[in-house]
């Protein structure tokens, strides 16, 4: 079977995690999620919970070399030997240069980079309602996506608390970094011939059974 090797683009709040939750379970690949990880490194203040913590705070994005290591590690890994999701990065022109040429030198290239795509008041109206898990990030939503119990993560049991950049101030500044910085990625997938879109504003079932329904055209189309 061929490499499935994947990234996930679109504004803050679209749906990234909520779709890659699915994909995962679907395809069996490793799932690299760059704001998860630079959470759970702010958490532990880790090297890199330092060296990310401000930039985050503001919404704005932290430094390409940061993150780019991260990833790059992550990528040639023995678990991503068969593919990989990846959510969130790259978010830069120079990050998915750098993709480009961290696959090269492996001598693999990407399968495709899914957009979802929402405009602005869906992803404020998304990101305010947003709860996460304080154990794993599990996501859910206080009108789209409720817990059974108020507060409480379905699946651990554990508390479920607001994303510190999911204040009304700092989603206004992360929506303009999206528009200035990581926009210009469609263009760059779309000359690619890469770029296969996806209307977030759908729900989360439909969302997920137009991505599988693209990912096994494309499966067919590269055994050809
Ligand atoms: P990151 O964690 O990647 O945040 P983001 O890109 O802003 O995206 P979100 O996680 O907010 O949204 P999502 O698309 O995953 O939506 P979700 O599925 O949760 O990055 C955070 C920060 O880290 C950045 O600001 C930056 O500082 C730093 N960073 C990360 N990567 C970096 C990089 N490469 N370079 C530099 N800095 C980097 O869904 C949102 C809500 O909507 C949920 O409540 C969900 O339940 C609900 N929902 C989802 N789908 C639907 C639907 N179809 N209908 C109704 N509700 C839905
Ligand atoms: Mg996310």
């Amino acid at each position: 079977m061929s490499e499935l090797n994947l990234i996930l683009l679109g504004p803050p709040g679209a749906g990234k995690g909520t779709q890659a939750g699915r994909l995962v379970e679907d395809f069996d690949l490793p799932y690299y999620a760059t704001g998860d990880i630079l959470r759970t490194a702010v958490k532990n203040e880790t090297e890199l919970g330092r060296a990310a913590k401000q930039n985050m705070d503001r919404g704005e994005l932290v430094p390409d070399d940061v993150i780019t290591g991260v990833i790059g590690e992550r990528v040639d890994s023995a678990e991503a030997r068969d593919g990989f999701i990846l959510d969130g990065f790259p978010r830069t022109i120079p990050q998915a240069e750098a993709l480009d040429r961290m696959l090269g030198e492996l001598d693999r290239r990407l399968t495709a980079a899914l957009l979802i795509d929402a405009p602005d008041e869906e992803v404020i109206r998304r990101l305010s309602g947003r709860r996460i898990c304080v154990q794993d990030q599990h996501l859910y939503h206080l009108d789209f996506d409720p817990p059974k119990h108020d507060g409480k993560c379905d699946r651990d049991g554990s508390r479920l608390i607001q994303r510190d950049d999911d204040k009304p101030e700092t989603i206004k500044r992360r929506l303009e970094v999206y528009h200035e910085q990581t926009h210009p990625l469609i263009d760059y997938y779309e000359q690619a011939a890469l770029l296969r879109r996806f209307d977030g504003c759908r729900t989360q079932a439909e969302v997920h059974d137009h991505i599988r329904a693209t990912l096994a055209t494309l499966r067919l189309e590269s055994e050809l």
